[in-house]
């Protein structure tokens, strides 16, 4: 889904404190080709499990090119998603990427929501993949009896992420309580608890 490179390559360049990807188009600023070498092609970020010991149980490891310089211009990243049993990587979505989900160990359900509302899922074993459409609402759970680890790839340098709950029950500053609770159709006594679940601080 991104541009196509009109070079070999453009390893991103070292960004400062505080800078933003999105502050430079299409990608972000190369470094010097003189300067590169091929550890700029190498990633080890995903050689260890992240924790899986969290509120849904769910550990990602992201893999795009703010992880992984090497990634920019390219079109494509990764990220390590392990799952204790039981564990979910909650509902989100990509704005900028498909996803290609490759389990390598354990039973995951993936499934998506297409825009007409059909609720597409697979269990999806050791070696086999599922595709999630870009922009889609998705998951994985943990529906075997151990540990679960899937490798998931996307058509993009920077796929974006956007968490179901979190954008609508912790968003900086508040949704009003009166537009979610129409939204959903419940009273805002409901909305406040969901915000007190996920709001920071
Ligand atoms: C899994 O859905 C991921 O975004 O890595
Ligand atoms: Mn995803």
């Amino acid at each position: 889904a991104d541009p196509e490179p009109v070079q070999d390559f453009c390893v991103a360049a070292p960004m400062g404190n505080g800078s933003k990807a999105s502050l430079a188009f299409p990608g972000l600023p190369c470094k010097p080709a003189s300067t590169v070498v091929s550890d700029d092609f190498f990633f080890a970020g995903h050689a260890r499990a992240a924790s899986t010991d969290t509120p849904t149980g769910a550990g990602v490891t992201p893999g795009n090119v703010e992880a992984f310089p090497g990634l920019n211009t390219l079109g494509l990243s990764l990220n390590r998603v392990d799952l204790a049993p039981g564990g979910v990587n909650p509902l989100h979505t990509h704005p900028r990427a498909a996803e290609l989900v490759h389990v390598e160990e354990g039973e995951m359900l993936v499934g998506f929501v297409s825009t007409d509302g059909t609720f597409y899922s697979k269990t999806v074993r050791a070696g086999e993949s599922f595709v999630i459409p870009r922009g889609m609402m998705h998951f994985q759970y943990n529906v075997g009896a151990g540990a679960a680890r899937a490798m998931t790839v996307f058509n993009s340098q920077l796929p974006g992420v956007v968490l179901a709950a979190q954008s609508l029950f912790a968003a900086e500053p508040e949704i009003p309580d009166a537009v979610l609770a129409k939204s959903f159709q419940v009273d805002a006594e409901i909305i406040k608890l969901l915000k007190s679940k996920f709001r920071k601080g």
